[in-house]
């Protein structure tokens, strides 16, 4: 198709253009047809231009719709005083159109594109379904843009410092990282499958052995786990690692990329965020401490306080009889909340108990206290104020059970009441380093010990000795960076020596035979002259959640999965015709309409 190609973006028309005979290129984004008069604006990936025809010499006008896509030519003149429009970075002009083409029709539009205040009613997924009309809305163009920027700074900064981009296989075997694999079958060999990539965790280290020294890469990963706000089961990592390093290495080249990307985009995208400073560093065994969890918002203070000895004789059976059990009471205060209504915290306390909290125990800093004071003599009273540092008109709320209860319920507490308070500033991106994790967690459900992040992190030097002996008390050479409360990347220096790794392997259960059916190629690489090494692997995705304040990820997707990793757009997964499934050696043994729902 031959067509009046563009001279100019439509975004980029301005008084000094006045008189020239421009063609531009784009979709219809509104009509206003006022009988006698006609305008159009148009749109293209810089933005809009207000078109001007004479009714009378066009009379296709009264087929145009929205997101019609035209070329128009004409000449661009000053709108008269009074029609200028001052929120549009071109309000000043306007084509005067002289010639029009459509290039393509649009059939009845599913959702008003070009209407925001109208597209915020539209459903997730029929914009997910009809997602390349979703992403013309420039709010949309936005984001992918800046994403690309993101990792366009990623390789600016890495390869400046010596790093190769390397690809690592999408077919491949299982790479555990705690999720179920996707697997796909192999047709030559009927009954066996290559699994997706978690995570390019081997291959980083494998390419370390290779003697790389400096690897990293936009890595697509690929986990079979229940869906959140911030979790796809496809999604990209910025997955670095590095040869002869120590954990400082890792940590400053991190730091140094994240500050000089996010204060570079926050620049030139024009962001309202203050700009990004120093991560703060908290162990692991601080950040349960002070505020519950191991994904702290340190956005705000708001710190956890315990009171189990103050309160282990109380009167309050509540408290007492949980220390009795083994458990602890700990609390936290809600800033200036002493008056808040009977009913605030009401729904404070449902908050507390959907996430396992038996009560929601409660005194206010006030004339006279009120809750739990009438239990609590003079002395405890103020020794809780102490440790609490609570100050007058604050509401202390307390959580009576095991520890890991308390934690859990308070952590979510303090972000809730962070959030109520206005204390979780929205301009803020508050980054910081957890250190120090151990090695194992126990797993109840499954008896055995599991890795708190995979099985190739290696375990601090001075605490190998208690592998086999106590493993709960093996930490790890492994750092999470945190941002407002979310998880963001994850990294650890790795096992590098063979005997090492198979007792880590054998800790988590792993018998030697299937050590070396699952993990032979790296266990057989290890015993030949593997270097020390360590990486860590940053979340694109959710890094552009954090720079744009999104609260879902798919939002910063351009072709986003739906609920259990469907997508509408493509109806995938599909069925596959009967040949595929022989061909593949495989049968269905049973046939259900019922969806799983994780
Ligand atoms: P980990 O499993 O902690 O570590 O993942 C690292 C980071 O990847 C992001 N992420 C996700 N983003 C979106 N959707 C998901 N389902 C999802 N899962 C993880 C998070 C997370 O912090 N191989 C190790 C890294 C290493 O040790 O170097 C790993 O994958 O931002």
């Amino acid at each position: 198709m031959i067509y009046a190609k563009r001279t100019h973006f439509c975004g980029e028309l301005r008084s000094e253009h006045v008189d020239s005979r421009v063609t531009v290129n784009g979709w219809v984004n509104r009509i206003r047809d006022l009988g006698g008069l006609y305008f159009l604006d148009l749109r293209d990936r810089t933005g809009l231009i207000q078109l001007y025809f004479d009714v009378e010499a066009f009379p296709e006008l009264k087929s145009f719709r929205n997101e019609f896509v035209i070329s128009a030519s004409g000449e661009v003149r000053m709108r008269e005083e009074g029609t200028k429009n001052p929120n549009m970075a071109t309000g000043d002009v306007e084509i005067v159109v002289d010639r029009v083409e459509v290039l393509n029709e649009s059939a009845v539009l599913p959702f008003p594109v070009s209407d925001e205040e109208q597209m915020r009613g539209v459903s997730e997924e029929l914009r997910v379904k009809h997602r390349y009309l979703d992403l013309r809305r420039p709010s949309m163009q936005k984001k992918l843009r800046l994403r690309a920027e993101c990792v366009r700074l990623i390789r600016e900064y890495l390869d400046k410092r010596g790093f190769v981009e390397i690809e690592t296989p999408i077919f491949t075997k299982t790479t555990p990282e705690g999720a179920r694999d996707y697997l796909v079958p192999y047709r030559l060999e009927p009954g066996k499958f290559y699994a997706l990539p978690q995570s390019p965790q081997q291959y980083k280290q494998l390419l370390m052995v290779g003697g790389m020294e400096r690897y990293y890469q936009i890595a697509k990963c690929f986990r079979d786990e229940a869906q959140r706000a911030d979790r796809q089961p496809e999604f990209t990592q910025l997955d670095l690692e590095m040869s002869f390093v120590h954990q400082e290495d890792v940590l400053e080249l991190t730091e140094g990329l994240t500050r000089s990307l996010c204060n570079s985009v926050i620049d030139s995208f024009a962001l309202d965020l203050d700009p990004v400073g120093e991560f703060p560093r908290l162990t692991y065994d601080e950040a349960m401490r002070r505020y519950g969890t191991d994904k702290p918002d340190m956005r705000f203070g708001l710190e956890l306080f315990e009171v189990s000895d103050l309160v282990a004789k109380s009167e309050f059976g509540v408290f007492s009889g949980a220390i009795e059990e083994g458990g602890v009471v700990k609390g936290i205060c809600y800033p200036e909340g002493a008056e808040l209504s009977r009913k605030q915290v009401g729904e404070l306390e449902d908050f507390a108990k959907s996430f396992g909290a038996k009560g929601l125990a409660q005194l206010p800093i006030k004339e006279g206290y009120g809750g739990i004071a009438k239990f609590l003599d003079e002395k405890t009273i103020s020794s809780i104020r102490e440790v609490s540092s609570a100050k007058d008109g604050d509401l202390l709320l307390f959580v009576a059970d095991s520890n890991e209860t308390a934690c859990n319920v308070l952590s979510r507490l303090r972000n809730e009441i962070g959030e109520r308070a206005g204390l979780a500033d929205p301009r803020k991106l508050v980054f910081c380093w957890v250190l120090d994790f151990p090695l194992v967690f126990w797993d109840e459900d499954e008896g055995r010990w599991d890795a708190a992040h995979h099985p190739f992190t290696g375990p601090k030097a001075e605490d190998i000795q208690f592998l086999e002996s106590d493993p709960g008390r093996v930490r790890a050479d492994c750092y999470d960076i945190v941002c407002n409360g979310v998880e963001w990347a994850s990294g650890s220096i790795r096992i590098h020596r063979p005997e090492i790794q198979s007792r880590v392997f054998s800790l988590l259960g792993i018998d030697e035979k299937t050590q070396n059916e699952r993990f032979g190629h790296i266990l057989d690489a290890f015993k030949l002259g593997a270097p020390p090494h360590g990486g860590i692997a940053p979340g694109v995705d959710r890094l552009v959640m954090l720079l744009l304040g999104e609260e879902n990820i798919r939002e910063v997707m351009a072709f986003p999965k739906v609920g259990g990793g469907y997508d509408p757009m493509m109806d995938s997964p599909s069925a596959i015709e009967e040949e595929q499934w022989k061909e593949m050696g495989l049968q269905l043994r049973e046939k259900s309409d019922k969806k799983i729902i994780d």
